[in-house]
């Protein structure tokens, strides 16, 4: 069964559709306040995406197709987009040039960098401001402001801000009884927590960011152990000898939480649960994905629903606490409704992701539309990267299992996450569930003919550009 088979069926109701709650787990940890993260592809989840649907309160997968050091950078970004209490501050030495503050501010578009003697204490701090017109050989310690207002480890965002509007600053250095450098806080990063009150973060106040790793790249792992919040396994077929004891490998070695995949069956999940003891998800779906041509290819696959519904059979019989990732093949809030109602916990897109303002690619107008690249990571154009190639077996080498071309330009990400969760909510009240739990427990499925399925969507009327809403 896919998603175009099934219906959900209307049910006893108590709660209005805005009353719905969408919040949901993506590990037994990590609760995202909506269901809905980005695809770890190239065309979908780079910094920007990751930052715009974590304020959202989803969750971004950076994609690995690129070096371990782009990968890491991407991260970062996202981490420092707008912590509380960045821990992760970007410094200069006193001796060091203006030239290299200049370069530092300019390369990673940061406007103040705290100034360190060679032990990590702060001794000054430096800000765009100070650089721009300063001599440019002259050392960071003469011109930077020596009279530095500091705040002491855990410091509320209230007082912090507080300090800020006090001494009408714009950054308070944290540092420590001995006047080490332990992070930094912003005055825009305190707006912005204001501004996103719903989107998901991290204890420091940071945004989450969650990465993708080949299962057999411990190095990329280990690298990105001390910076992300989850790790995703991103092979097209996981259930597989040498998947599983790379994995253990990867357990054994990381402390990030890891969800595994991509599956798409009972006995898959089965042997992860029992298998695989510490990771902490399953990402089902093979084959369902818009871009993906492996069932083409192939003839194997697991739709994504079938997937989610088989794992979640897995999951329930053996009372494992593992949250589902369905993944693939969803086109709208009604998809994501129906993979929730079958078992899954959160929903994974590229296509839809991919045609908003955040995804990497650039707009391009064809026939007076607005549209944005994107391809497969079994691709030829993915591929031409190489970093990815290990996502599917050998023989892929030579066959493409992913297609390119380009999607509809959806603008801005919010856009569509205020659709695709009015949607869900209004699904839900259909379903009478007041949250995901109570989805999983209440909602009713039933196939759907083909000429059902005509009849559920518009018809007999004519509609502007000759387009006609589907089912
Ligand atoms: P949607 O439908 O949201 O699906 O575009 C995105 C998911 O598709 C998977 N993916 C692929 N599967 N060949 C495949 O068989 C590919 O080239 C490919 N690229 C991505 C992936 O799970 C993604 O999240």
């Amino acid at each position: 069964m896919t998603f175009n088979d099934m219906i959900l069926l209307p049910g006893w109701t108590t709660i209005e559709p805005e009353e719905a709650n969408v919040t949901s787990h993506i590990t037994s940890q990590i609760e995202l306040k909506i269901p809905l993260v980005s695809s770890p592809m190239d065309t979908v989840t780079e910094a920007e995406m990751a930052i715009a649907l974590a304020r959202q309160g989803g969750m971004g997968f950076i994609h690995r197709n690129c070096d371990i050091e782009t990968q890491i950078n991407m991260v970062k970004r996202v981490k420092r987009a707008e912590s509380y209490i960045m821990s992760d501050v970007v410094t200069i030495e006193g001796e060091k040039r203006v030239s290299d503050a200049f370069e530092i501010m300019k390369t990673k578009d940061i406007h103040g960098l705290p100034v360190v003697d060679k032990d990590g204490n702060l001794i000054g701090i430096c800000t765009w401001r100070d650089v721009r017109f300063a001599e440019k050989n002259l050392a960071v310690k003469d011109i930077m402001t020596r009279d530095v207002i500091t705040a002491p480890k855990g410091i509320s965002p209230a007082e912090a801000k507080k300090l800020l509007h006090k001494h009408r600053i714009e950054k308070l250095p944290v540092v420590s009884d001995s006047n080490q450098l332990v992070g930094l806080i912003t005055m825009k990063d305190l707006i912005l927590r204001g501004k996103f009150p719903s989107s998901s973060r991290d204890k420091e106040g940071g945004l989450l960011c969650g990465a993708a790793i080949s299962p057999f790249d411990l190095q990329r792992g280990k690298t990105l152990d001390k910076f992300v919040d989850l790790l995703i396994t991103d092979v097209a077929h996981f259930h597989s000898n040498n998947c599983f004891a790379a994995t253990k490998k990867l357990l054994k070695e990381l402390e990030t939480p890891l969800i595994v995949g991509s599956i798409g069956t009972y006995d898959a999940a089965l042997d992860c649960i029992s298998k695989l003891d510490g990771i902490q998800g399953l990402r089902a779906g093979i084959g369902s994905g818009s871009i993906c041509s492996t069932a083409v290819v192939t003839r194997a696959g697991a739709p994504t629903l079938f997937a989610t519904a088989s794992c979640a059979d897995a999951v329930k019989e053996t009372g494992a606490k593992l949250p589902i990732v369905a993944d693939g093949g969803i086109k709208g809030p009604g998809d994501v409704t129906l993979a929730l109602a079958v078992g899954a916990s959160i929903c994974m897109m590229g296509n839809v992701f991919a045609g908003t303002k955040e995804s990497p690619e650039r707009l391009v107008a064809l026939e007076g539309r607005y549209y944005k690249q994107y391809y497969g990571m079994g691709s030829e154009a993915a591929k031409q990267k190489r970093y990815a190639l290990d996502r599917y077996s050998q023989p892929s080498k030579v066959i493409s299992e992913g297609v390119e071309g380009w999607v509809p330009y959806r603008g801005p990400l919010i856009e569509t996450i205020q659709e695709f969760i009015g949607g869900l909510k209004a699904s839900m009240g259909y379903s009478g569930a007041k949250d995901i739990p109570e989805l999983w427990g209440n909602a009713r499925l039933a196939f759907v003919t083909p000429a059902g399925s005509k009849e559920l969507s518009p018809h007999d009327i004519f509609l502007p550009g000759g387009t006609q809403p589907k089912f």
